[in-house]
Order: structure tokens, then C-alpha cells, then sequence
């Protein structure tokens, strides 16, 4: 399959390499970013090719006005930002790079595990404010400790492979795969039944799907060991924002780290108090933003276009 590149457009801040790689094979990029639907709309009329990363929605609205465009590049994993059947109907090639920041996503979830354990964003904002507070920021061991991965893909296995080094067992939940194959990385697979009341920290690392939409609920909240801690670095809806408030304020469940969220930016009041909530900590969906995971994002989908649209034998698939 070959199709026409004339030019690009880039409606994300992506990694200026991305563009480098394009025009010096000739095609060339125009970059510009938070545009509304219309002026999105009105760009897209001149270009064949668009990449995003995830601020864009590219909405059935937007694919139905946009007659030229052939191809679109998601510079990141998450494709759930572009109506994947509008495209389809449409002619529109998707792509993307899955695993070009599997490594970065997995270290912000190491990164707030540990964080969660031993109150580390709270106690320091306590010495920025002057105070000196030892008892209220005493913590908790990992070692020996049970982590929950609910989706054992690129990123959760390689958080299941780091967390063991802090003598952490794991224990996971994937529906395409076998024990045996869990086991290889050290992992022991139950069902989701089996996991509730046994994990101290549950790390959520699935698509968001229907079947994966509000995993993390009342329900199974509820079912959770007392004290359980949540980790979500994969897509906002996959926990359930108000069960987590709650669970939180009854003190059930003893905190959060949270990188995703249903509505990004967040809005909604419920969000809000739960990013505010003292056992919560948030980042605004950093888990791919690190300079090295840009860089290979913005170059791999470069060479997928400069590869589909046959203008580089070098990137040809
Ligand atoms: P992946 O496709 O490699 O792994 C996902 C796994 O989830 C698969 O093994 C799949 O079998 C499993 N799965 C599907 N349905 C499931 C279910 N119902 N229950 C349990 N497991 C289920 O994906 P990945 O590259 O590891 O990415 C995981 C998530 O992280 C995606 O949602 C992705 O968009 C997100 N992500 C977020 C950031 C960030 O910046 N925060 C960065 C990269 C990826
Ligand atoms: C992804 O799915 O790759 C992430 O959401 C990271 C990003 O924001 O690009």
C-alpha cells in the first residue's frame, strides 16, 4: 500500500525531530496547536497527512470535512482520541507508536508506587511551607508488599518486572494471556476475584474498552483489602472517579496516584476534590512525557509516514 504525502500537519506539540525527518525528505509540515474544530476543519482541507498526540479529538465531525486527509499519526500508544470506524469508513489510515513510551509511562507508575508509600509529594510540600512534620509522614514498607497489575501488556509487565526489585509480589489480571506466560516474568495470573482481596497497590496498565471502562468501582472497591492504594497511569475512566472520592474520604482505601483522567483538562467538581484530596497525588498525563520517549515517538511516526507513502526505501515495511 502507497499513498500520496504531499504535506502534514501537526495539531500537538510533538517533538521538533518529527518534523525534521519529514521536510528533509521533502514533505512539507505545518505545525500549529490548540486549534478549534472549525480552524482544525479549515487546515485539514490542504493537507493528506495529520499527527496528534492526545489534546486532538479527531471527531467523526471533523473526519466528515476533511476529504483530502489519508493518514493519521498518533505520536504516542492511546488511539482513543480518533474515531478509528469514521476513519476506516473514510479511507483514513491510522497509526501509531505503541512501545515507543512504554519505558517512560512505566516509571512514572514505579515512580508514584514508591511515592504513595511514603507520602513523598506531601512531605515535601510540608518543608516548602516551614514545617517540620516527621510523625505525619511516616510510611510504609514495599518489601513483601502484594501489587495488582490489571492488564499485563507493554507497560504493566515492565512495572511488574521493577516493583520486584522492592521485594514487591505480583499478582495480575490479563485476558490474553496465559499463566505460564505470566509466570515468566515473575508474575502469578488470578481472576479478578481472587486479585480484590489480596493486592495492597492495584496498577491499571489496559486500553480503555468497554469492558475496562470503570474497572476500579464501588463494587470492587469494596471487595479491596482495607488500606488498598490505586495507580492509574493508563487512561482516564478506567477507575471510577467518584467511587475513588469516596473510598478515599471514608478512609477504605489509604490513596491515589492518578496521571489520566475522564475529562482532560479535569472540570468536573468530583475530579477536583479527588486531584485536591491530601491522599491523592496527580500529574497532569505525564506518563509519556519524558524527552527521550518524545523523541522516539516524533521520529517513529516519521518513518511510518515517509514508510507508507513509499518517499523512503530506508522506512519501507
Ligand atoms: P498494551 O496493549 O501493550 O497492553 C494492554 C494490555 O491490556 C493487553 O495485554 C491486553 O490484553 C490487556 N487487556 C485488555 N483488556 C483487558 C481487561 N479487560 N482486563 C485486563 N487486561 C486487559 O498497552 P500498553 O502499551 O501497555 O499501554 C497500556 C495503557 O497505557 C493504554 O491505555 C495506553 O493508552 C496507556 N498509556 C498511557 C500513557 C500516559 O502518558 N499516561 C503513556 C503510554 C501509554
Ligand atoms: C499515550 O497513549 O501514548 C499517552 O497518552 C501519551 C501521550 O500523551 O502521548
Amino acid at each position: 500500500m502507497s499513498i500520496k504525502l504531499r504535506s502534514v500537519f501537526i495539531s500537538d506539540p510533538v517533538d521538533s525531530s518529527c518534523a525534521d525527518l519529514l521536510t528533509s525528505h521533502g514533505v512539507p509540515v505545518t505545525a500549529k496547536y490548540k486549534l478549534s474544530k472549525e480552524d482544525l476543519i479549515q487546515e485539514l482541507q490542504n493537507h493528506d497527512g495529520l499527527i496528534v498526540r492526545s489534546e486532538t479529538k479527531v471527531t467523526p465531525e471533523i473526519l466528515s470535512a476533511v476529504p483530502n486527509l489519508r493518514i493519521i499519526g498518533r505520536a504516542g500508544t492511546g488511539v482513543d482520541n480518533i474515531d478509528l470506524q469514521t476513519a476506516t469508513r473514510n479511507g483514513i489510515v491510522v497509526l501509531n507508536t505503541p512501545g515507543g513510551n512504554s519505558i517512560s509511562a512505566c516509571e512514572l507508575t514505579c515512580a508514584f508506587i514508591s511515592a504513595l508509600a511514603r507520602n513523598v509529594p506531601q512531605a515535601a510540600q510540608s518543608m516548602k511551607e516551614g514545617r517540620w512534620d516527621r510523625k505525619l509522614y511516616s510510611g510504609f514498607e514495599l518489601s513483601e508488599k502484594t501489587l495488582a497489575v490489571l492488564g499485563f501488556g507493554r507497560i504493566g509487565r515492565e512495572v511488574a518486572l521493577r516493583m520486584q526489585s522492592y521485594g514487591m509480589k505480583i499478582i495480575c489480571f490479563d485476558p490474553m494471556l496465559s499463566a505460564e506466560d505470566t509466570a515468566k516474568v515473575g508474575a502469578t495470573k488470578l481472576n479478578l476475584e481472587e486479585i480484590w482481596p489480596l493486592a495492597d497497590y492495584i496498577t491499571v496498565h489496559t486500553p480503555l474498552i468497554p469492558q475496562t471502562r470503570n474497572l476500579i468501582n464501588a463494587d470492587t472497591l469494596a471487595k479491596c483489602k482495607k488500606g488498598v492504594r490505586i495507580i492509574n497511569v493508563a487512561r482516564g475512566g478506567i477507575v471510577d472517579e467518584g467511587a475513588l472520592l469516596q473510598a478515599i474520604k471514608s478512609g477504605y482505601c489509604s490513596g491515589a496516584a492518578l496521571d489520566v483522567f475522564a475529562e482532560e483538562p479535569p472540570k468536573n467538581p468530583v475530579t477536583l476534590e479527588l486531584i485536591k484530596h491530601p491522599h491523592v497525588i496527580a500529574t497532569p498525563h505525564l506518563g509519556a512525557s519524558t524527552e527521550e520517549a518524545q523523541k522516539r515517538v516524533a521520529v517513529e511516526i516519521a518513518e511510518q509516514f515517509l514508510a507508507i507513502s513509499g518517499i523512503s526505501d530506508k522506512y519501507r515495511v
